[in-house]
């Protein structure tokens, strides 16, 4: 299986991503695309020997079907079986989801459904939970919202910050993804629960 990984940042956890695919792994990373050339995790991607492309979503204000076509380009190209956003920061339009729907996962550091959207572990700690932790979903129009592949929960820890529980949450987001992508390569359907 042919994979393709969208970040816009450190991309740490597509290092992750590309260091579970090897041995006798169904899938191989076969593009890192980026909304932001700068991002780190493009020299990163290319130190792996791994193809790289960036679109600068900066390149096409207000013009979200112009940036998603160029990055289409290379994506297309790369003729991935599979897409991971990973710390993909850029909301993707509906024409654009459907025509990977089935086969493009995200990682998102909440309990999902709970806490769909922007600064998660602020308002879990602001809500009082427990637990936090990470969810990694299939992709469909409504953001952060698709059936369910993979989830793990860490404590909430007297004194966190949102930044300590990041810090905790992304830990495991590193064992999750790489296991969650392992056996959607294989076809197995059943949700990883770590
Ligand atoms: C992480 O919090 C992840 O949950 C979210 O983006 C953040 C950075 O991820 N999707 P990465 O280090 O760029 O993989």
């Amino acid at each position: 299986k042919r994979v393709a990984i969208l970040i816009s940042g450190g991309g740490s956890n597509m290092l992750r991503l590309i260091e579970s695919m090897t041995g006798d792994h169904p899938a191989r990373p076969v593009l890192v695309a980026s909304n932001d050339p700068s991002a780190a995790g493009l020299a990163h991607a290319a130190a792996l020997d791994v193809p790289t492309a960036a679109v600068d979503h900066r390149d096409f204000p207000r013009d979200r079907a112009g940036f998603e076509s160029a990055l289409l380009e290379p994506l297309l190209a790369a003729q991935p079986d599979i897409i991971c956003l990973a710390g993909f920061m850029r909301i993707l339009t509906d024409g654009f989801v459907r025509r990977f729907q089935g086969r493009m996962l995200n990682i998102h550091p909440s309990l999902l459904p709970k806490y769909p959207g922007l600064d998660t572990h602020a308002r879990a700690i602001a809500a009082g939970d427990a637990e936090a932790g990470a969810t990694v979903h299939l992709v469909t129009p409504e953001l952060d919202a698709g059936p369910i592949l993979g989830q793990t929960r860490v404590p909430i820890l007297p004194g966190d910050t949102p930044e300590t529980l990041a810090a905790r949450v992304l830990v495991q987001e590193h064992r999750l993804y790489p296991a969650v992508l392992r056996h959607f390569a294989k076809g197995q359907g059943e949700a990883v629960l770590l």
